[in-house]
């Protein structure tokens, strides 16, 4: 639920979408932060809002997350943003899935971004297309919760969740990477995803034009609105919980690993 001075803070954040392009928190760095942690505390309620990277450079998507944050964010929420840069690739060893992924050979760079994604009540995931998909920085970082799917041990709170999947492009190819984002999101139980996506005909963020700005500023701030009005608010749709149901016979069966169906239990799902 949205209180009457939320209102205010909206048409605030709103209207530094439309006119605040040079606003404080648009040019806010986040150069130092490849997997490390930088805190954003702003208040202690509010929203808690978690972003991923998945480029450390500061380019057209980054630029683009920025005009999002700028809309979204209020006095009362606390943010942090994560790097998904120089987290080894997957070994493919299993011990995630199998025993238990506090014994992932990478557990120490992938934890604080885990555990932050996991507290917040909106996540944002961006990355530029490259070559039609997510970079592959970005899909390693995915790699590592393949034990957070739905098919193994999901987290029950990942259904309160709304998240944005953002993209740049140069010509074609954004709105496939938000859609293979969303798939990952949907398989680890969030509700809903917004995407922003554009091609913007430019290989540097100096180089767009001020029309394609205007026009990625304007669909942050609508989704900022939307996001802001959801919060608390999303269910899981028919899919989702057709989904949910099955992975649950299917622990039950014993189809799944011994560690997946004792989870199911200790969550009272099966
Ligand atoms: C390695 C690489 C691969 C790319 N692949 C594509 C592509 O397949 N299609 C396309 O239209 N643009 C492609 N681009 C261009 C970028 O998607 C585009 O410039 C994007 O806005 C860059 O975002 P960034 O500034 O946040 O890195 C590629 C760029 C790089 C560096």
């Amino acid at each position: 639920m949205i209180g009457a001075s939320n209102f205010f803070e909206l048409s605030v954040a709103t209207a530094i979408a439309l006119f605040g392009m040079n606003s404080p928190a648009a040019l806010a760095t986040t150069e130092s932060m490849s997997v490390s942690f930088q805190n954003c505390t702003l208040g202690d309620s509010g929203m808690k809002i978690t972003v991923l990277h998945g480029q450390k450079h500061h380019g057209s998507t980054w630029n683009t997350t920025r005009l999002l944050l700028d809309a979204l964010i209020s006095q009362e929420d606390e943010h942090h943003e994560f790097c998904a840069n120089d987290i080894p690739d997957c070994i493919g060893c299993f011990t995630c899935i199998m025993k238990d992924e506090e014994s992932c050979p990478h557990r120490s760079m992938t934890k604080p971004i885990i555990q932050a994604i996991e507290q917040a009540d909106v996540l944002i995931v961006e990355t530029p297309n490259y070559c039609m998909g997510m970079t592959g920085q970005l899909k390693t970082f995915f790699d590592h919760m393949a034990y957070r799917w739905m098919s193994h041990r999901p987290l029950g709170e990942m259904k309160n969740k709304i998240a944005v999947a953002i993209s740049t492009t140069a010509g074609a190819g954004a709105r496939v990477v938000t859609k293979q984002i969303a798939r990952q999101l949907f398989w680890w139980g969030i509700p809903k995803v917004y995407r922003l996506n554009k091609a913007i005909a430019a290989a540097k963020w100096d180089d767009v034009k001020p029309e394609t700005k205007l026009k990625l500023k304007q669909k942050a701030a609508e989704i900022a609105i939307k996001t802001r009005k959801n919060h608390g608010r999303v269910r899981r749709g028919l899919r989702q919980k057709f989904l949910f149901k099955m992975m649950a016979v299917m622990q039950k069966s014993g189809l799944g690993t011994p560690k997946d169906a004792a989870y199911w239990k200790d969550q009272g799902w099966i």
